[in-house]
């Protein structure tokens, strides 16, 4: 492909990306296959840290360093891809109360977010007994949002 060509094209894509529309506009099953993305990287980093908790797996502290730093990076962008707009989609089992009670599912975002901070910090500088301590209030802070806003 000719240098030019290719320069072209990259600079096509870019702004293609450039001008995607911002979140709130975003398309629902985008929004959908986002969620459900985050969700599964926090699922995957918690549930080896819960394991390793439980004493069912063996980690090493460089090992939950990555886990914890996946989880902190993530965790955020729980509470962003829930916008208006996305509350009916096919295939999602997210709850209407999302939408009507939105201090309420804040609150439990918040104190997800908290929990998993904690937890990540203490993977962060290699504190095995701090993880142990902080991976039930994580755990029970998915829990208490899936009783709530999550179809079984
Ligand atoms: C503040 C609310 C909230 C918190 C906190 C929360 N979740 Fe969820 N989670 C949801 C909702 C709502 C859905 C359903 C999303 C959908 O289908 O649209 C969901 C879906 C999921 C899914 C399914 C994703 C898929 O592929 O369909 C997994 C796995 C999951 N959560 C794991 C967790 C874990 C693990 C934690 C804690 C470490 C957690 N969640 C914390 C609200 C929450």
């Amino acid at each position: 492909m000719r240098r030019s060509l290719k320069a072209a094209l990259a600079a096509s894509l870019l702004a293609a990306i450039a001008s995607a529309p911002a979140q709130a506009q975003q398309k629902p099953d985008e929004v959908l296959a986002l969620r459900k993305g985050v969700f599964q990287v926090i699922k995957s980093s918690f549930g080896p840290m819960a394991g390793f908790a439980d004493g069912k797996v063996q980690l090493d502290a460089a090992r939950i360093a990555v886990l914890g730093a996946r989880l902190s990076a993530v965790a955020p962008m729980a509470g962003e891809v829930f916008p208006a707009g996305s509350e009916k989609v096919e295939g999602s089992k997210a709850k209407p109360e999302i939408w009507s009670k939105p201090d309420d599912f804040k609150a439990k975002m918040t104190a997800f977010q908290t929990a998993a901070a904690k937890l990540a910090d203490a993977a962060k500088a290699g504190n095995l007994d701090g993880v142990k301590a902080a991976v039930p209030d994580v755990g029970k802070a998915c829990k208490a949002c899936h009783d709530d806003f999550k179809e079984k």
